[in-house]
């Protein structure tokens, strides 16, 4: 039986703000956008392997967890090889992952998983890398993962993701996040954006969440992507016109979803918001909070 040394937890992401400003010749599309980290994690314990090959097991909810690959396309194992890698470590590593946040829902939950794996081993082999290279091996995995190493609460982030610029916010802000059964392809759902000429910026998300204005959160929330995911997801947009009428308030998308969520005054609110929710969409709906 494997002694797995530490647990991690990996938490996922939303997006308060999210413009797409163009398509880049690399086929990425320039991003601005804001993160929040939250209370919903995955967790992940980590062992030393017995040889220089890494392996990972995943558990949890098993609708879930027999659809995350396990195979050398899971970030989690492309970030232990490159880190192997860059630290110049022979040993490979044991990885079990208990899967919790739901997958394709714009959540970044397996981007989340790479960042942990990293700081998770970097941690456990007196520090070997400086976060300049763990960012690095990052960018070189993917568009989200950067915002989870720099592990902060909240972030603008843009280029295609990768650039972090961490600010403070002065308190906790709360959530209720529902996810229908159907999720979203990210790569689908920029493909079915449109041009657009007028850009928005994140700047009023950015003093509302510095203020700790929810009225102004709500007001300043925004997601480029939400149009094109309802188009392709119809029981996405059922289930946002579902929210709005029940919760009597605004209803936004994180990421490319196809999570969608409302603001909440406090944790008795959000308590109160979610037993409305869950009356709409009991498989995936729950509250969460800055963390
Ligand atoms: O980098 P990541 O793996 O998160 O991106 C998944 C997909 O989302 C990319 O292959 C690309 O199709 C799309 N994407 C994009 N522009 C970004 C981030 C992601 O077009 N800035």
């Amino acid at each position: 039986m494997t002694n797995f040394v530490q647990t991690f937890v990996s938490p996922a992401k939303l997006n308060l703000f999210l413009e797409v400003k163009g398509r880049r010749d690399d086929g990425f599309h320039e991003l601005e956008t804001v993160m929040v980290r939250t209370s919903l994690c995955d967790e992940i314990k980590v062992a030393t392997g017995t040889d220089n090959n890494s392996s990972l097991t995943v558990t949890g909810n098993s609708g879930l967890a027999s659809r995350v690959p396990t195979d050398a396309s899971n970030l989690i194992l492309q970030a232990a090889d490159a880190f192997q890698a860059a630290a110049g470590f022979n040993t490979g590593w044991n990885i079990q992952l208990q899967k919790v946040i739901p997958i394709e829902a714009g959540l970044a939950g397996g981007s989340s998983n790479a960042a942990t794996t990293l700081l998770a081993l970097n941690q456990l082999t007196g520090q070997p890398l400086q976060k300049d290279g763990l960012h690095e091996i990052a960018a070189s995995l993917g568009s989200d993962i950067n915002f989870f190493v720099e592990d902060c609460t909240a972030a603008v982030c843009t280029g295609r993701g990768e650039e972090v610029d961490s600010f403070q916010m002065t308190k906790t802000f709360y959530f209720v996040v529902a996810r229908p059964s159907k999720g979203n392809s990210t790569p689908a759902v920029f493909r079915q954006l449109t041009h657009q000429s007028e850009l928005n910026s994140a700047a009023d998300v950015v003093s509302a969440l510095q203020s700790g204005s929810i009225e102004d959160l709500e007001a300043a929330i925004f997601n480029r992507l939400l149009v094109p995911a309802c188009e392709l997801n119809g029981d996405m947009a059922d289930l946002i016109k579902q929210m709005e009428a029940t919760c009597q308030r605004p209803v936004a998308m994180s990421g490319s979803g196809s999570t969608c969520f409302v603001c909440c005054e406090d944790e008795a609110d959000a308590a109160e918001t979610l037993q409305n929710v869950l009356s709409l969409q009991p498989q995936f709906a729950m509250a969460v909070q800055t963390v």
